[in-house]
């Protein structure tokens, strides 16, 4: 075939004079002459990106090469050639939030790890070409996203850090967001004076990548005493468990599948009863542990609803803390908006105003931009934490960028037990 394409060339050269627009004949296939032709050599003045976009919430994404990064670049920009994109939850909510076709590509994913390949002028101090680094590229008005090739980094206006070199490019793509949320939220708690030594904790959603984050800072970082109370499926609990086996004796697992619909009540037993029930797995018989931790003191809540809320009388000590990052409704991945507001029924708002003065309610929103980091470093805290193998992230899945559409039905599903990352090709 290809002694055939090129004896039709050579035949085509030597009784053609090439014009411009001359007709190719038929039997040469245009492509292959087109890839064989020489080009003339030209000055590059960008670095061409592939990216994957989308231009509505009812079109999957697609790779373009509409993108390019112009060189040279601007003094106060890095590029970074991206390896992994972490994805989360805020990605499908702000892609859910696109309901009519834009006129232009919108990215997706807010999390990255890769290598500098482009250095702005002002910037030679502190990076330079090959560096490894990781970070938050949080645009979702711009409709920028991290799954791409290479991305455009403004430090003043992004996180990037130095990667630590005990963790791969998947686990460091996957770490900054809900960490960063999980730090920040309990750094806020301890602030306040409520994440004391005494903090009787209980999170609603344990095998959340929040949570598991969460879970390590209040164990290894703040050296909570008290067990703490997750409330996650019995498979969740057996995943927990093989990721942190010292932690076994330290987490008390409360199912909440069995309790669909009243998850506060096994809670409200443990605590009048004092006694924890749990099932052996294999003859499942059930097992009576001691609990006298009394209510909690403060409500970690990454699912979101009133099922918790609406039973604070009984699970939350008073002047105890209740912070959710979800807030009125329960998530649901599958249709959640970016930015909705809190919109609660009459009767839940009831339930929330009666009680509102004896606990303090937050509804979190992270916003990873840089400009926020120097309220409380906590960035660079985070990396700390890497590094002194405080923290890691647990990775559920990684999946070659190309079947990204099975990584957003997983993630979608929402019951994924840790981080799901893309592997992005290198362009
Ligand atoms: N506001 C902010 O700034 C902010 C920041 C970070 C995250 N968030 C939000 O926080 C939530 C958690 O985020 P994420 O990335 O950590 O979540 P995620 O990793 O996607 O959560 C999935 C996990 O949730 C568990 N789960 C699902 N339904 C549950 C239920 N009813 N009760 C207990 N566990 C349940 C699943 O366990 P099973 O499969 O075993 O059931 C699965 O392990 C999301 O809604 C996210 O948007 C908000």
């Amino acid at each position: 075939m290809a002694d055939r394409i090129l004896a039709n060339r050579d035949e085509f050269l030597r009784t053609q004079t090439i014009e411009h627009d001359a007709p190719v004949p038929k039997e040469i296939p245009q492509e292959e002459l087109m890839r064989r032709m020489p080009r003339p050599l030209r000055h590059v003045k960008y670095i061409p990106v592939k990216n994957l976009v989308y231009f509505s919430k009812n079109n999957p994404p697609a790779f373009s090469y509409e993108t390019k990064i112009k060189i040279p670049l601007a003094k106060d920009k890095l590029v970074v050639q991206v390896r992994n994109a972490g994805l989360n939850p805020v990605d499908l909510k702000i892609m859910n939030s696109y309901t009519r076709n834009m006129n232009r590509g919108v990215g997706f994913g807010c999390e990255f790890s890769g290598v500098v390949t482009e250095v702005g002028e002002n910037l030679h101090g502190k990076w330079k070409e090959g560096d490894e680094v990781f970070g938050v590229y949080y645009h979702p008005n711009l409709g920028h996203g991290t799954a791409q090739s290479s991305i455009e980094v403004t430090p003043s206006k992004d996180v990037v850090l130095h990667k630590p070199s005990n963790i791969g490019f998947a686990a460091a793509s996957g770490t900054l967001f809900c960490l960063g949320a999980a730090y920040n939220i309990l750094d806020s708690l301890e602030s306040k004076g409520q994440l004391s030594e005494k903090a009787n904790v209980l999170i609603n959603g344990g095998t959340t990548s929040v949570a598991m984050f969460a879970i390590q800072l209040l164990k290894y970082h703040y050296r909570i005493p008290n067990k703490l109370v997750l409330l996650c499926s019995e498979y969740g609990a057996t995943i927990l468990k093989s990721h942190f086996p010292d932690l076994c004796d330290e987490l008390i697992f409360v199912n909440y599948v069995m309790s669909a619909g009243r998850i506060h009540k096994p809670l409200q037993d443990m605590i009048n009863n004092r006694e924890t029930i749990s099932y052996d797995a294999e003859t499942g018989q059930p097992i009576s542990t001691p609990y006298d931790q009394g209510k909690f003191s403060i409500i970690l809540d990454f699912i979101g609803g009133y099922q918790l809320l609406g039973h604070t009388d009984v699970l939350l000590a008073k002047n105890g803390a209740y912070v959710t990052t979800v807030g009125d409704y329960r998530a649901d991945y599958t249709k959640d908006v970016y930015n909705a507001w809190d919109n609660p029924s009459a009767n839940a708002r009831k339930v929330f105003g009666r009680l509102l003065w004896t606990f303090d309610y937050t509804h979190f929103h992270f916003d990873p931009n840089a400009k926020y980091v120097s309220k409380n470093d906590w960035a660079e805290k985070c990396v700390e934490l890497l590094e002194s193998e405080v923290v890691k992230c647990i990775v559920d899945k990684v999946y070659d960028w190309k079947n990204f559409q099975e990584a957003l039905d997983y993630l979608r599903k929402g019951h994924s037990h840790g981080k799901v990352i893309l592997e992005v090709e290198r362009f």
